[in-house]
């Protein structure tokens, strides 16, 4: 099988190629073009083609692979809000994703920026740089004994929930299905209103659909305890960056931090020092001193890296033997 890899980073070819003489049957080539509704002719001569979150896999894109003869997608992630599923299926292409790779890496990253924005790590990182050693400004707050609001409880929100009963926090979770091993180790499920009006932490790890979008809005926001910490590791759509913004202003937040985020597309794993953002949202973001931002790298582990390649290859050979896992297939 022929593969073209798109937007390929270092990271990317270390941890495929690792794993490619596993699949001698796989004829892996890397661009690090992105793929777009342009490039996407690129794939011409390809059977699959693999591609990353930040991909454009609109339906011009989806007919431009089906049109040179592309059959397969391969996500080297879990999230799949970003593939025009209706467009994919008119196609006949199949798309397939890692489902889960290293949940813990999401929700580790997820509480280093709680903790970062909460402990003001960013600032004092750059005061002991600049030979500054006072501490004023820094209060952070104890989060044992505190609530931590966790809104999903699946792979990735589970494994938060782990780490606040860790951190001795009481954890309150609101999920549209409760998971018996969230209640085994002592969280309280709740509704999303009761959640937002206790919480001294609230974290999102839902997947981003039509019944979520712009879940954290001016109403939500409004029913927040004032000095809560909010972290978004999830899709930057969940929140309406124009209201979180405006919250932040009114001082509602300890601390926000943000490893996704409405038009990150642009910015995404992209170097951009030079440039001046045409979009005001990121620049506004960072002009407060309470937020921090990071570039989606939540899954960003050497061991989600390996799981990541791992499945993504055994997709691969299992859909040109006939033998595809279906919990790998998006439907
Ligand atoms: P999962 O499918 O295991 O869990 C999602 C949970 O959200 C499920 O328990 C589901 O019932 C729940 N849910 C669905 N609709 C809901 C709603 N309306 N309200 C509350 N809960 C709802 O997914 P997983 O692996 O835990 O990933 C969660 C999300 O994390 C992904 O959808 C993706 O957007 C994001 N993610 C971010 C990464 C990063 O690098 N920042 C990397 C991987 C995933």
């Amino acid at each position: 099988m022929k593969l073209l890899f798109f937007d390929a980073k270092p990271y990317d070819k270390q941890s495929f190629d690792e794993y490619l003489p596993d699949h001698p049957e796989i004829e892996l080539e890397y661009t690090d073009t992105e793929l777009t509704p342009r490039t996407a002719s690129l794939a011409m001569g390809y059977e699959a083609i693999c591609a990353f979150v930040n991909a454009d896999l609109g339906k011009r894109t989806l007919q431009v692979l089906h049109h040179v003869g592309v059959r397969l997608i391969l996500l080297r992630c879990a999230g799949f809000n970003h593939v025009d599923m209706e467009a994919a299926r008119a196609c006949g292409l199949c798309v397939m994703r890692v489902p889960g790779y290293s949940p813990e890496a999401v929700a580790e990253h997820a509480m280093a920026l709680a903790m970062a924005v909460n402990r003001k790590l960013h600032k004092a990182y750059v005061r002991v740089r600049e030979n500054n050693f006072s501490v004023s400004g820094l209060t952070g707050r104890d989060l044992c004994g505190k609530v931590a609001g966790i809104v999903g409880t699946g792979k990735i929100g589970l494994s938060m929930c782990r780490i606040c009963r860790g951190f001795g926090m009481r954890v309150l979770a609101y999920d549209v299905r409760e998971s018996s091993e969230a209640v085994r180790i002592g969280v309280e499920y709740c509704s999303l209103d009761v959640l937002l009006s206790q919480s001294d932490l609230i974290s999102l790890h839902c997947p981003l659909t039509e019944g979520t979008h712009h879940l954290i809005r001016s109403e939500t926001i409004a029913q927040m305890k004032p000095g809560v910490i909010f972290v978004n590791t999830s899709r930057g759509a969940l929140v309406d960056t124009e209201d979180l913004i405006a919250g932040i202003r009114e001082r509602r937040f300890h601390g926000v931090a943000l490893d996704v985020y409405e038009e990150e597309g642009d910015n995404v794993f992209e170097n951009r020092e030079d440039d001046i953002l045409a979009s005001s949202v990121v620049a506004r973001l960072l002009s407060f001193p309470n937020v921090i931002v990071t570039s989606h790298q939540g899954f960003l582990t050497a061991e989600a890296l390996s799981a990541i390649a791992q499945t993504t290859l055994a997709n691969a050979s299992a859909y040109a033997e006939g033998t595809v896992l279906e919990e790998n297939v998006v439907k």
